[in-house]
């Protein structure tokens, strides 16, 4: 009989290739990607950390129905992690059509070969934008909101998608991971984000700046009601993040379950900065200015629920997270 494999749809992507990087026999990975917001070597790179072989990567988009069929053809598909997806927020803002197009058929065509090929175990990659404008911690059975861009949106719709799937299908395990702020890279340096321009996040920002590529760092906003007058965000190492994938592998249950996956502790903008300039001994130079449109105040997790139910918890500290984010940028910054 065929082996049971492991579909990661955006295995290649910063989220799913951590995910591959951390998987005990990576023989079981099947990947989909269309290298939308990667380049090939990807493949190369993983190669260096995991026995990882070129049959294993599948170079289409899962938003083309019978390109992506092949794959569950061709292989026995026992579970589907399902990552691939457009992710910025600003540009969800400027090209929304995009947005529903790309992310909601690439969910509704998972859904559909699931149901085909009968693959009952499921892991979708949420955000914990899916909130909106809540107070934190947030927690799993707070009521969803409209949220304040179509990212989000593709994200909150998404997830219900699944969910109501599973109303007709009991047999299948399904959860959404709710990620808050996934940053960091891979300790060895081969892994990382590779934002395509300027980065839109945080941290690969700070890291830019830190290795010369930017002259500083625009700060937006120092006027919230928080302790320093910057936004508080919930950065989790994406090493925490991959392994609670692999929690939720283990322990397959039937239904639709939802989990957050962050520390639990807020650190705001000014002290993530600080944070990377004590652990990696240097300095960001930065600006304050405007507040940037759509930003909340604070953004942290109630991390009780996966606990609890599935005794996770993160590991690595805000220090590790600079000192791999920084050693990352080192070995790439050209
Ligand atoms: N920030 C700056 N300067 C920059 C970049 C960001 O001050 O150059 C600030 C932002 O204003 C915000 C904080 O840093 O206050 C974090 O911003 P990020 O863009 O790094 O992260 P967000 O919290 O805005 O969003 C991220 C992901 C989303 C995901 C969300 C979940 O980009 O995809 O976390 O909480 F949905």
């Amino acid at each position: 009989m065929a082996q049971k494999k492991i579909l990661l749809t955006g295995g290649l992507g910063y989220i799913g290739s951590h995910i591959i990087a951390s998987m005990e026999d990576p023989s079981l990975v099947v990947i989909a990607d269309n290298c939308s917001n990667c380049d090939i070597e990807q493949i190369d790179r993983l190669k260096q950390l995991v026995a990882l072989e070129r049959h294993q990567v599948y170079l289409v988009d899962c938003t083309d129905l019978n390109a992506f069929e092949v794959i569950f053809k061709e292989n026995e598909i026992d579970t589907v992690i399902h990552l691939a997806g457009l992710k910025a927020v600003g540009e969800s803002v400027a090209k929304p059509i995009e947005y529903y197009t790309n992310n909601l058929n690439a969910t509704l065509n998972v859904l559909t070969l699931c149901d085909r090929y009968h693959v009952n175990r499921l892991i979708f990659s949420s955000s914990a934008t899916v909130y909106g404008p809540q107070v934190s911690p947030m927690n799993e059975s707070m009521t969803l909101l409209k949220t304040t861009n179509p990212y989000a949106e593709t994200k909150a719709i998404s997830e219900r998608m699944i969910e109501d799937y599973c109303v007709v299908h009991p047999e299948m395990a399904a959860t959404s991971l709710r990620y808050f702020n996934p940053v960091g890279a891979h300790p060895s340096g081969i892994i990382g984000e590779f934002p395509k321009g300027i980065p839109n996040n945080l941290l690969p920002y700070v890291q830019q700046v830190a290795s010369g590529k930017r002259p500083w760092l625009n700060v937006f906003g120092n006027d919230y009601e928080t302790s320093d007058g910057t936004p508080i965000r919930d950065y989790i190492h994406v090493l925490d993040l991959a392994s609670a994938h692999l929690c939720v592998l283990k322990s397959p249950q039937a239904g639709y379950r939802i989990y957050n996956v962050g520390t639990g502790v807020g650190t705001s903008v000014l002290g993530l900065v600080h944070a990377f300039e004590d652990a990696n001994q240097l300095t960001i130079k930065t600006k304050i200015t405007d507040r940037r449109s759509g930003d909340v105040a604070e953004s942290t997790a109630d991390v009780s629920k996966i606990k609890k139910e599935l005794g996770w918890v993160s590991h690595y500290t805000i220090q590790d997270i600079c000192k791999d984010a920084w050693n990352f940028e080192q070995k790439h910054s050209k």
